[in-house]
């Protein structure tokens, strides 16, 4: 008889061992850090109305024309959520958090969906962590949430990163939308010169054309007006602060007239981290202004600011400087020949596990050996060997698995607890091998 295996869907990923433990170290960081910057966490649905995602992305991005995971199966079209900030301001708004007061400011983090061509950073299904501050127009915000970001990625490790910074403007006609018909003026003097994408974008999304990755398409942009030299004065004075406000954190960040980003809700700062060791997807996370957006989807004008950051990007150049993604040593391994024994050793596992000690057992009926193996494999600290003869005598055998035949002492079982305590507190939390004083004390 064959056995059918079932493939992950392409594009998806699953992950286990080192991958997962960067993940969970992300993941356990993330929710200190927002809290250190006042941002509370928020959890949306993963998925939501299409409508939604068209309007605050905009219909003529690449996300919402050919991206989106969206089915009907009611009456109603859904999407599975390509982006998060969408659906913040969405809860936002209907759950009148505005009107609660104080928590201005939400983090969040899970899966996101979009339907793009796979290759190594790219997935369709991947994970973000973002934050998005509702409420407030400062452009001290606008330098806090990229000084935060990069703060982030420093904390975890993950250095080597490059900020890009960037203005689009905002929607007042002497601003982006002078800024555009200037664009457009020049482009149209040699559009035939740029590659097909750009040519279509010319009639549906003019500024993406500035951050297309050709290089012939590149060059050329280079000569085209820039958007910080075509602000209105509000949002020119805006930039001037936001910049003098980076430079007082000590953030280097790189003025870019070609960072447009993919979205259409950005007006005025915008900004994304890239990492060189991740080669052609080298964006670790981006963000912007996006005070129009509220508004846009029903809500009172609000100004806004937010970031994502990609989870598995980040996975990626932590591979590059993480000298450290072993998962956390089991601690203690119990190894027990006989029914008695075996029971015992649950009702002592169960008691080390409420004192916080990491703790396994062999639900296999193994042999000594076979379970001496195992303990091994998992790269236990210490094992608890448990017989019939030592239960008898109200005995356990503690063995520290740095050390061979040397390294076990018997001791009463009510003094198991103080001794392990007593080694694994002498020795780093994190140590593969650890010494054990107090067994080495008792030690004859
Ligand atoms: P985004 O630039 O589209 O921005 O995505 C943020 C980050 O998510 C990217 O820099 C990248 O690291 C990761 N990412 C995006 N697509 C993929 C993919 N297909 N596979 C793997 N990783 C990916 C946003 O999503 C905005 N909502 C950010 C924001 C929040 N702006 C304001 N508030």
């Amino acid at each position: 008889m064959t056995t059918a295996f079932y493939r992950r869907i392409e594009g998806t990923s699953d992950f286990h061992g080192p991958e997962a433990v960067r993940y969970d170290r992300i993941m356990a960081h993330a929710a200190e850090f927002f809290g250190r910057y006042g941002y509370r966490h928020v959890q949306t649905p993963v998925f939501e109305t299409t409508e939604l995602f068209a309007r605050s992305i905009g219909d003529a991005t690449d996300i919402v024309e050919k991206e989106m995971y969206t089915f009907q199966p009611g009456s109603e079209s859904v999407t599975l959520r390509p982006e998060g900030t969408a659906a913040v301001v969405r809860a936002f708004l209907q759950n009148h958090w505005a009107a609660t007061g104080g928590g201005q400011k939400f983090w969040y983090a899970g899966p996101f969906f979009r339907r793009e061509r796979p290759q190594k950073g790219r997935l369709r299904q991947f994970h973000q962590l973002g934050a998005e501050a509702m409420g407030s127009g400062d452009p001290l915000l606008d330098a806090e949430t990229v000084y935060m970001g990069l703060t982030l990625l420093s904390e975890l490790g993950i250095t080597r990163t490059l900020t890009r910074l960037n203005t689009i403007g905002c929607l007042a006609p002497g601003c982006r939308p002078q800024y555009r018909e200037r664009l457009r003026q020049a482009l149209s003097l040699d559009m035939e010169k740029y590659c097909p994408v750009c040519q279509k974008r010319f009639h549906r999304n003019l500024l993406r054309i500035l951050d297309c990755k050709n290089p012939k398409c590149r060059e050329l942009a280079s000569h085209l007006p820039k958007s910080h030299e075509c602000l209105c004065g509000a949002c020119e004075a805006h930039f001037a602060v936001v910049r003098e406000a980076l430079t007082a954190l000590g953030v280097d960040a790189r003025l870019d007239a070609t960072l447009v980003r993919g979205l259409d809700y950005y007006a005025r700062t915008v900004f994304e981290f890239t990492h060189e060791a991740l080669g052609a997807q080298d964006a670790l996370g981006g963000g912007g202004r996006y005070d129009g957006l509220v508004k846009e989807i029903g809500g009172p004008d609000t100004p806004a600011i937010g970031l994502a950051l990609g989870i598995e990007r980040m996975m990626l150049a932590l591979e590059t400087v993480d000298g450290c993604a072993c998962e956390p040593p089991l601690q203690i391994f119990g190894i027990s020949l006989g029914d008695g024994p075996r029971r015992a050793m649950v009702g002592m596992l169960a008691r080390l596990r409420q004192a916080g000690l990491s703790a396994d057992m062999d639900y296999e009926g193994r042999s000594f050996k076979a379970q001496m193996r195992v303990a091994n494999k998992r790269g236990a600290l210490f094992c608890l060997i448990l017989g019939e003869d030592e239960l008898g005598r109200g005995e356990i055998v503690l063995k520290d698995m740095r050390e061979g035949a040397e390294g076990q002492i018997s001791l009463p079982l009510g003094d198991l607890m103080g001794a392990l305590l007593g080694a694994l507190r002498a020795a780093p939390a994190g140590a593969a091998k650890l010494s054990c004083p107090a067994a080495e004390g008792a030690r004859p």
